[in-house]
């Protein structure tokens, strides 16, 4: 058991029954010796001081000494319901040793089987119920701008500044957050229009008195930098890597609204927000009480899996097949056995509940923080999807850019992993696996309030 121990009682890092292995391969400096020799540098990695993360289980992972941290990022909201989570992981052994892959051209009952259970768990009456099924979140996403252009027979998309969507040239081109885009031509045909993020509202000004200028001006966008004639919009429910930014209730009902008129689909990207982690709902867009026309997916959804999809409507679903298309490894049985793995724990083990009950508990205990400390400028999020944007001033909001990162590097060493996010990287972002338990969440926020008051006194 390691503790938060500064001389002050303070709250240790909950144990675990799980009892990692032995791990006896090479050292992390080893790993680090042989990654500068042989990875291409841009593969991101955390920490200036890197760990070597060997082992996990449920919310928690053991680096190559056997120390344990709680996950707080889940490798990027990637695991879902747990590390290694057991009935994934028997099941998963169980296919391995039985077929692997041949790819989709012969009939296999794991992808039929995971299409049908994500169509169920689409709105009833919305008809999204046709799934492709991909590797990963750029594949999906790419695959929905492809439909909706075929559909519509335009080419113009608009997507969110301070969005991400990928890093293919067209996803990363759809992308808004400069930092995540390299100086090499765009792909054609992609508008950035101006996101509900009313911290930083890009017009300067307050919610509700605003009207949703953030919104309305999407029209603007439309008249005058596009033919009037429009094929898609797409956007994240909640912005992920652009910081957990959350859009004002009427955000997204009243752009899909703007963009039907112009006669686009309308793309959700939940790639980060679906299967339940915000809480009150299953998908994230159902917060905000729009239904898209596709719905496209990957990290948690896989918990750990290569595995996304793009799913919508029979009727937009059926220009992939005018033409030959083809992905060698989407659909593979064990990718997709461990997506319908994770509907299934998502339902059988409350998650959504517990993302909405113990996300709440943290909501709240990282807003009493705020009391304590003037660095935390905001706490926004919902469900497990919660971000602390941190300022040096609470009036000017100048981005606390060094102190995040402090903050981030000094909660590893006492045992807790967070992600970083915001075009200024001053936003802590904390999604962890589902199963996190509010004993985790007083730790977490604990930690975060040492390490805060750590930074803010300039240790
Ligand atoms: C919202 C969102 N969409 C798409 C992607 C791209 O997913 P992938 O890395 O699986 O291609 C990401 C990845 O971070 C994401 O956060």
């Amino acid at each position: 058991m390691s503790s938060t121990d500064t001389g002050e009682k303070r709250i240790p890092l909950p144990v675990c029954d799980h009892q990692p292995t032995k791990y006896d391969g090479p050292s992390r400096d080893e790993l680090l010796a042989l990654r500068r020799e042989y990875v291409n540098p841009g593969v991101l990695m955390y920490y200036k001081d890197p760990i070597a993360i060997v082992e996990g289980h449920m919310q928690y992972l053991w680096d190559d000494t056997g120390k344990q941290y709680l996950d707080g990022f889940a490798g990027i909201v990637s695991v879902s319901v747990g590390h290694c989570h057991p009935k994934i992981t028997e099941r998963i052994r169980e296919q391995v040793g039985k077929l692997v892959h041949t790819t989709t051209i012969y009939l296999h009952p794991n992808i039929v089987e995971f299409c049908k259970a994500l169509a169920e768990r689409m709105p009833a009456d919305s008809e999204l119920k046709s799934t492709y099924v991909t590797n990963s979140g750029t594949d999906s996403n790419e695959l929905a701008v492809h439909m909706a252009r075929m559909h519509t027979g335009r080419h113009d998309v608009l997507t969110l500044r301070n969005c991400y969507h990928g890093g293919s040239q067209q996803t990363m081109s759809m992308t808004a957050v400069g930092t995540w885009k390299y100086p090499v031509m765009s792909a054609p045909g992609i508008k950035h229009v101006a996101p509900g993020y009313c911290y930083r509202c890009p017009f300067g000004l307050e919610y509700p008195s605003c009207d949703l200028k953030c919104a309305t001006s999407v029209e603007d966008v439309i008249r005058y930098e596009t033919s009037g004639e429009i094929a898609a919009f797409i956007g994240e429910p909640i912005q992920g890597v652009g910081g957990t930014v959350i859009p004002p209730k009427e955000y997204f009902g009243i752009v899909y609204d703007i963009v039907r008129k112009y006669g686009g689909l309308c793309i959700a990207d939940e790639v980060q927000t679906g299967f339940g982690r915000t809480g009150e709902q299953y998908w994230g867009f159902e917060n905000w009480g729009v239904v898209p026309d596709f719905v496209t997916m990957a990290k948690g959804i896989g918990n750990g899996a290569p595995l996304g999809a793009c799913t919508t409507r029979p009727e937009i679903a059926e220009h992939m097949a005018k033409r030959l298309h083809f992905n060698t490894f989407g659909g593979n049985p064990v990718s997709v056995l461990s997506g319908m793995s994770v509907l299934e724990i998502v339902d059988e083990e409350d998650i959504q509940k517990q993302a909405r009950e113990v996300g709440g508990h943290l909501k709240d205990a990282l807003t009493a923080l705020m009391d304590k400390h003037n660095l935390i400028g905001e706490v926004r999020g919902l469900g497990l999807m919660l971000g602390v944007e941190l300022v040096k001033d609470r009036v000017s909001k100048e981005p606390a850019v060094a102190e995040t990162a402090s903050v981030v590097e000094k909660a590893k060493e006492r045992g807790l992993l967070l992600g970083k996010g915001g075009y200024y990287g001053n936003v802590i972002r904390i999604k962890p696996p589902m199963c996190l338990t509010k004993d985790d969440c007083d730790f977490m926020a604990d930690c975060l309030d040492v390490c805060i008051g750590e930074v803010a006194a300039g240790q």
